[in-house]
C-alpha cells in the first residue's frame, strides 16, 4: 500500500530524516516509534505531501506521491489527521465534521455544477455519514457540543471522525494516544483496529507510547536520529538491545 525508500530530510544542518525505509502491506496497522526528536514528525509531514523530502521516493497505491501536493495525496485516500485548531474549537462538533478539510474541498468545487435539489441530497448525504461516523466514536450524544468543550480524548476521536470523512484507503496517526486517559485511550486502540478488520483500512501511527504501539501494531518500525534502527513484530522489537538503549531512562523504562 505504502512503499517509502531512502528518504532523507534535513533542517539546516541537522538531518531530521537519514535515509528511512518503509513498507506497509495493504490492511496492516503498522507503528513508527522512537524517542524525541528522532525525526517521526517529519517523516509523516513528508508521507502526507506537508515537506518535500529532498531524496528519496514515496509509492502509494502503485503511484509516485513524493513532491506531489498534501491535496492531491487526500485525493488519492492517503488522509492525515489534523488537530483540532483554535477556530474550530469555536464550532459545534457536528459542524467540525462537515468542514473536515480534505473531504470539504472537492465538494464544493463539484456543487457548483449541482442543481439546488442535488446540493440539498448532498447537504443530508453528508450530515448521514457525519452521524455515523460520530456514532461509531462515541461522539454523536455530543454532536451539538462546542469542539472546545471536549476532553483531549474526545478531541482526537474527533480528529480520526474527521479524517473518515474522506473515505480514507489509509489513515495517518500522529500520537493519537498523547494526553488520553487509559479508559478512551484503549477505545481508540479498539476502533482503530475495528477500521482496519471491517473496512480494509491501512492505518500507520506515529506514537511515543510503547505500551500502546506494541498492543496496536502489527508491524513496528523504530526510529532513532532519523535512522531506522529496528523493525519487525511487536515481540522482536521488544528483544531488540537497540531499541532498549534507545529508550534507556525513557518509555521504555515504564513498560519493563
Ligand atoms: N521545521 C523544522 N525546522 C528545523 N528543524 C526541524 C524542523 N522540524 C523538525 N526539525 C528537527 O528535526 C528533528 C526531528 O524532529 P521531529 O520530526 O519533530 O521528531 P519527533 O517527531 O520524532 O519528535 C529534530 O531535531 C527537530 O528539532
Ligand atoms: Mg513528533
Amino acid at each position: 500500500m505504502l512503499s517509502v525508500h531512502d528518504v532523507e530530510k534535513s533542517f539546516g544542518g541537522i538531518k531530521a530524516v537519514d535515509g528511512c525505509s518503509l513498507k506497509i502491506k495493504k490492511s496492516a496497522i503498522v507503528g513508527v516509534i522512537g524517542p524525541n526528536g528522532a525525526g517521526k514528525t517529519t517523516l509523516f509531514r513528508i508521507i502526507s505531501g506537508f515537506e518535500k523530502p529532498d531524496n528519496g521516493t514515496i509509492v502509494f497505491n502503485g503511484e509516485d506521491i513524493e513532491g506531489v501536493t498534501s491535496f492531491a495525496i487526500a485525493r488519492k485516500g492517503l488522509i492525515r489527521t489534523f488537530q483540532i485548531s483554535k477556530a474550530l474549537t469555536k464550532l459545534t462538533v457536528e459542524e467540525n465534521m462537515l468542514l473536515a478539510p480534505q473531504f470539504q474541498h472537492g465538494e464544493r468545487i463539484w456543487n457548483v455544477w449541482l442543481r439546488p435539489k442535488d446540493v440539498k441530497r448532498q447537504e443530508e448525504e453528508n450530515i448521514e455519514k457525519a452521524h455515523a461516523l460520530l456514532e461509531f466514536l462515541g461522539l454523536l450524544r455530543l454532536k451539538d457540543e462546542y469542539a472546545g468543550a471536549l476532553s483531549g480524548g474526545q478531541k482526537k476521536l474527533l480528529e480520526i471522525a474527521r479524517a473518515l470523512m474522506a473515505d480514507p484507503k489509509m489513515l495517518l496517526l500522529d500520537e493519537p494516544f498523547a494526553g488520553v486517559n487509559p479508559t478512551l485511550a484503549m477505545k481508540i486502540l479498539e476502533r482503530i483496529k475495528e477500521l482496519r478488520d471491517n473496512n480494509g483500512i491501512t492505518v500507520l501511527v506515529i506514537e511515543h507510547d510503547m505500551p500502546k504501539i506494541m498492543q496496536l501494531s502489527d508491524h513496528i518500525y523504530v526510529l532513532n536520529k532519523g535512522k531506522v534502527i529496528a523493525s519487525g513484530a511487536p515481540e522482536e522489537v521488544r528483544a531488540n538491545e537497540q531499541v532498549v538503549e534507545a529508550y534507556l531512562g525513557g518509555v521504555w523504562g515504564e513498560l519493563r
